[in-house]
């Protein structure tokens, strides 16, 4: 897809992971729909970007992507002002094992939501000018996170949600790739709640052995997840695919064994 002047909409874009997608989208000529849940921090964050690309490139929605009406209206918001959807990026995400309901409903609910309504906006069929779908999942999405239960189930979800739908999108000719990205650690405020009681519960007892694991992984730079976002929005062969960003292998992609269930009628 050449990016130039197609419209993204982007969640959890105030801050982290996020809010480098959004400031490598408009670096690559995108419009982009910020949608987040923190007004205060999404205003911020709108004004450093419109200091760098004209008030015009951007809108902030103030929205909790669990609540389903909200993201339906920013989307709505997002189409109706830009007048085209091209691209969506489900980021939003937070580390919650204490109240872990939301940790599902948030990371993997609200991720299969705004793929669903991403698809309605864009699929060919409903004439939308088709698009790319990523989601953010996590290398914990690839292999057990003992201390992040939760998180980890969540994200697993998100992986076999995205590849399912990404085999659909093609046999029905959507006209759109659905991808995952998987970093390892990235330098963003989710980190603090590793610390924390109210995110972590009976699991911050194992706190330094979380710690150790993530300086054993060492942290990645927001940018580089970026710029794998970038590098599966201009590969139009890409589709279905887990990107893995890791400080060790830098980005490449995941290997799984090649067919999906199927039936076994000859
Ligand atoms: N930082 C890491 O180490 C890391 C590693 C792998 C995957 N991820 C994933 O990357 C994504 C982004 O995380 P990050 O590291 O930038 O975290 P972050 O906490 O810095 O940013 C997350 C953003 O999402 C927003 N958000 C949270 N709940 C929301 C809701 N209900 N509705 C709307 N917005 C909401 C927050 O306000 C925040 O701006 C998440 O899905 C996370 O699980 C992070």
């Amino acid at each position: 897809m050449h990016l130039k002047d197609k419209v993204a909409l982007v969640t959890g874009a105030a801050q982290g992971i996020g809010n480098a997608c959004a400031q490598a989208l408009l670096e690559k000529g995108c419009k982009v729909g910020l949608v987040d849940l923190n007004a205060e921090v999404g205003k911020e964050s709108k004004n450093n970007l419109d200091k760098q690309f004209g008030t015009q490139r951007t809108i902030f929605i103030p929205c909790d992507v669990s609540n389903e009406e909200q993201l339906k209206d920013a989307f709505k918001k997002i189409f109706e002002h830009f007048g085209r959807l091209d691209i969506v990026v489900n980021n939003a995400g937070v580390n919650n094992e204490k109240n872990w309901e939301v940790t599902v409903q948030i990371n993997l609910i609200s991720v299969i939501r705004g793929t669903y309504i991403g698809i309605d906006y864009m699929k060919t069929e409903n004439g939308g000018n088709g698009g790319v779908i990523v989601n953010i999942a996590s290398l914990a999405g690839l292999m057990p996170a003992p201390f992040q239960p939760v998180y980890c189930a969540s994200k697993h979800g998100v992986i076999g949600f995205t590849r399912s739908l990404a085999i659909i999108s093609k046999t029905g000719k959507y006209g759109i790739r659905i991808n995952a990205i998987c970093p390892a650690f990235v330098n963003t405020p989710i980190l603090k709640t590793i610390e924390k009681e109210e995110n972590m519960g009976q699991y911050l007892a194992y706190k330094e052995e979380l710690k150790n694991m993530i300086e054993s992984y060492g942290l990645l730079p927001p940018p580089l997840i970026a710029e794998g976002l970038i590098k599966i929005l201009e590969d139009d062969s890409l589709n279905g695919e887990v990107m893995k960003i890791t400080t060790k292998q830098g980005i490449h992609f995941h290997e799984f064994s090649p067919q999906p269930l199927q039936s076994n009628k000859q």
